[in-house]
């Protein structure tokens, strides 16, 4: 029997809603799969935990958390309570910057069941691979002569350290998937850290030469994503090019609800973070309406990092034959609750494996 401790991190809003519904269904795989335990610890950190103890987490709460093998977390927010940056900065970025949570991955695929907003969207089923510690996200720079010549800097920074190990990883998915790799670059433009870019790029992909690469300037491949998104497999992006292609990711898909993220810790010091995109809806919140889609596939992602690929697909697989058969919250045009969506995946699971 395998065991994997997971930290468990509801946070607020409809993370408090999500988070329950997407242990049950990782609960339900785990039983039905019967060879692996799910030993989940839940820590009550969020808003209003800061609103008794006047902070986000606990003192030694990264202490605490870092044992685990992975930490499910739902989402952080109530900006009428507590200020956002607040919120955020003393619980989810402080968690992925301590625990060096370097790369963040987003799957994007085209749903049965779900409408896209584009007309032909193609049978798309990609990964964005982007870089989430340096990059164009850097506190480099400063302004100067305050008033009418005022001069602002902001300095990118690439290190071929980061560089090559968020492409390495995303090999190693290639790998996995369909084997194709695309890096997106601007070397037309940014002439010192792109090109550098892409001879890094080059240099890492001599080590998978089973695998095919492309190289496409970023503003070609934000069009590509909206017109021809099913000709990708992997995309290895920089920091701020990949916060703008996931976001694409998202919107083709048909509704934030149902987009899923990993922020993955490769080192192996720290435990992995995984978390819906969305955030914690508090026009919703209470009512149960909450698409638990995205905590589920989320749950997928963190098996699949665990290493228990069948059982990631599975429960993909579920999730899928539920929204191709209409069962589905308001947000994707159905009318089911939250626990209805996620007592039919439970469901399917039974039916599929049981
Ligand atoms: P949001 O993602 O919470 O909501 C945006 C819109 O999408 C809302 O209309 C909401 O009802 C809808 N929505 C989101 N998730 C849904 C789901 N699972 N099912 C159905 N509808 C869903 O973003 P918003 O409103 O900008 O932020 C609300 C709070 O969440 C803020 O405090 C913000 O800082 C925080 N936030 C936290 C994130 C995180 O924890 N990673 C990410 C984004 C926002
Ligand atoms: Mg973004």
């Amino acid at each position: 029997m395998k065991r994997y401790e997971l930290a468990v991190i509801p946070g607020d809003g409809i993370g408090k809603e999500v988070v329950p519904s997407a242990v049950k269904v990782l609960q339900t795989a785990a039983t039905l799969h019967g060879g692996i335990q799910l030993e989940t610890t839940e820590f009550p950190w969020g808003c209003d935990y800061y609103i008794k103890h006047g902070k986000m987490m606990s003192d030694d709460g990264l202490e605490r958390l870092k044992n685990f093998d992975a930490i499910f977390l739902g989402a952080v927010g109530d900006p009428n309570k507590v200020p956002d940056h607040i919120s955020l900065w003393g619980l989810l970025i402080h968690i992925r910057r301590e625990f060096e949570q370097t790369i963040n991955i987003r799957p994007a695929k085209l749903f049965k069941g779900l409408t896209s907003p584009l007309v032909d969207p193609g049978a798309f089923n990609f990964l964005v691979v982007r870089e989430n510690s340096e990059g164009e996200y850097s506190e480099s720079g400063g302004r100067i002569h305050k008033e009418t010549d005022e001069i602002a800097i902001q300095n990118a920074i690439f290190t071929r350290k980061a560089t090559e190990r968020v492409m390495d990883y995303a090999f190693k998915q290639a790998v996995l998937r369909k084997g194709h790799v695309t890096s997106a670059t601007k070397s037309n433009g940014i002439v010192h850290s792109m090109p550098f870019w892409d001879e890094v790029f080059n240099d890492v992909s001599k080590r998978y030469t089973g695998v095919r690469t492309s190289s496409v300037h970023i503003d070609a491949l934000a069009a590509f994503f909206v017109t021809k998104p099913s000709d990708f497999d992997v995309i290895v992006a920089s920091n701020l090019f990949g916060d703008i292609l996931t976001d694409i990711g998202g919107a083709i898909m048909g509704s934030i609800g149902i987009a899923p993220a990993g922020n993955i810790n490769i080192n192996g010091k720290y435990p992995s973070m995984f978390e819906p995109v969305h955030g914690s809806a508090p026009d919703i919140y209470g009512k149960g309406i909450a698409n638990p889609i995205g905590q589920i596939w989320t749950a997928s992602l963190m098996l699949d990092h665990l290493g228990e690929i069948a059982l990631a697909r599975e429960v993909l697989r579920a999730m899928e034959e539920v929204t191709d058969a209409g069962i589905k919250t308001r947000d994707i045009g159905g009318n089911a609750t939250t626990d209805e969506v996620t007592n039919k995946i439970c469901l399917q699971l039974q039916n599929n494996i049981g």
